[in-house]
């Protein structure tokens, strides 16, 4: 079972910045890049940081040879404010190890106001 839960419009979330907001007794960061929305459970999966206080940064693109690595804006991060973990915004994976995985959740805009898809 899910529920769609709206976060505000689209005007109160600037470019670039991630907003925590509460959402029943979770803490969930929501970031607009490059247009498009993402959102993240507050809690970083290495040792509890509040992970949105991090910095949001372009995500990377690795080439087939070594040297060829190249900021991928498309593929969005943030970075754990305690000990620097990378996290991609869309899937909540660890950048280092798959393995670590902080909750993502889909959001989409209708009617201008963000919409948060929670599952129950
Ligand atoms: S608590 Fe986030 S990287 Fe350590």
């Amino acid at each position: 079972m899910s529920a769609r839960i709206d976060l505000g419009a689209v005007e109160e979330f600037e470019e670039g910045v991630l907003q925590v907001r509460q959402v029943s007794s979770r803490q969930i960061g929501v970031a607009r890049w490059q247009g498009k929305f993402y959102a993240l459970r507050n809690i970083c999966p290495h040792q509890s940081a509040p992970l949105c206080a991090g910095r949001l940064l372009s995500g990377v693109r690795e080439g087939d040879e070594v040297g060829t690595i190249e900021s991928d804006d498309g593929a969005p991060v943030v970075t754990c404010p305690w000990h620097g973990w990378e996290f991609h915004l869309d899937s909540g994976e660890s950048l280092w190890d798959p393995r670590y995985r902080v909750r993502a959740y889909a959001v989409a805009v209708e009617n201008g106001r963000v919409m948060l898809e929670m599952r129950r």
